[in-house]
């Protein structure tokens, strides 16, 4: 796989575009500041009740409405919400885009999953940082960037791989590494992953781990420590050195415990489950259920909310983080 870096990017390209950055929440924020202290001339969309509009003009940018800013902009990103696209695309976006502009987005789901079909005339880009805004914009501002995807989704003027790449040197990420991509492999590996490894798994892992301890009669606070505090340790020798590598920074006990508990709880039936949740993604029915989710209110994620901030785990935490500063 090629791997591009601000020496393959031409910047002028993105500051040649008026920029438009729809939304002003946890991307929106921190890719508007990355291009402005870029060079690029950027103005942000926000609904007129928005209360981000405050933030946004107290940070220096212009604020219009996503309407608005569709007839002025040439080059539109849009971050607002995946649940938010496909209505603010026909509603506000389609009928004042100017002929020729491109769209950029985040993440591949709404093109993947056809909830927009962008107009013929238009060049339709991915920019996908790995990760969240604020480290985004924590990165830039010390000098390094986040690695990126991109690609292309319709190239309608012939210039739309050359945006992109600029459009990622100018968030920063090409001091890190931009990497080729497809929307589809993007939003299916994104979706995927969301579930079965980082944001799923990971948190139920730590969540069985603390109540095994606990009903076993050990004290929250070593349980805690055990099963949720040692995950940053994994978490930053795994990225340091890969998971072979991570392995030489640990006791022999350690090591051997691997060998004895890893596979007895990632068994063959984890991993059949892994590929219906694959498959779940690919055929679209992930995306179905979130889009009922958010039309419905978001019923299923807001109880979801109220039981990971129930349990007590999160109490032991809070004290913790309270007597040591560091839980
Ligand atoms: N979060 C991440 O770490 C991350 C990482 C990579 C990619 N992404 C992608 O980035 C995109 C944005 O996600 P996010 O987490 O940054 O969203 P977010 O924090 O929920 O922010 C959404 C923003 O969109 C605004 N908005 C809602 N309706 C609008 C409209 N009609 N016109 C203009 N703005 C509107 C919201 O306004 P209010 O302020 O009034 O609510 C808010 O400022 C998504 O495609 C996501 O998949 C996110």
């Amino acid at each position: 796989m090629n791997v591009f870096f601000d020496k393959d990017a031409d910047l002028a390209l993105v500051r040649s575009r008026r920029v438009a950055v729809i939304g002003y929440g946890n991307q929106g924020r921190a890719q508007a500041l990355n291009l402005r202290d870029s060079g690029v001339d950027v103005t942000i969309a926000l609904p007129e009740q928005s209360r981000r509009r405050d933030q946004a003009r107290e940070d220096g940018f212009a604020v219009f409405t996503t309407a608005e800013a569709a007839g002025r902009a040439d080059l539109l990103v849009l971050l607002a919400a995946d649940e938010d696209h496909a209505r603010i695309y026909s509603e506000e976006i389609e009928p004042n885009v100017r002929d020729g502009a491109a769209i950029l987005f985040a993440h591949g789901l709404s093109i993947r999953f056809g909830l927009i079909v962008p107009r013929a005339d238009l060049d339709v880009l991915l920019v996908a940082p790995k990760g969240p805004g604020t480290a985004l914009r924590s990165e830039y501002q010390a000098g390094a960037g986040l690695i990126a995807l991109y690609a292309v989704g319709q190239d309608a003027t012939g210039t739309a791989s050359g945006l992109a790449l600029s459009y990622a040197a100018a968030l920063g990420s090409g001091r890190a590494g931009i990497l080729p991509t497809t929307f589809a492999e993007e939003s299916e590996a994104d979706l995927f992953n969301e579930q079965a490894v980082l944001w799923g798994a990971i948190p139920e892992l730590i969540h069985a781990g603390f109540e095994t301890l606990v009903e076993a009669g050990f004290s929250p606070e070593v349980a805690y420590f055990e099963c949720l505090t040692e995950v940053k340790l994994l978490a930053d020798l795994i990225y340091a050195r890969g998971i072979a590598g991570m392995r030489e920074a640990i006791s022999n006990t350690a090591e051997f415990g691997a060998l004895e508990g890893g596979t007895r709880i990632v068994t063959p039936e984890t991993r059949a489950e892994m590929r219906r949740i694959l498959a779940e993604v690919r055929s679209g029915r992930f995306v179905d259920g979130l889009m009922a989710d958010a039309s419905a209110g978001y019923p299923r994620l807001r109880a979801s909310r109220a039981d990971a901030a129930a349990h007590p785990i999160e109490q032991v935490g809070q004290r913790l983080r309270g007597l040591t500063g560091k839980a």
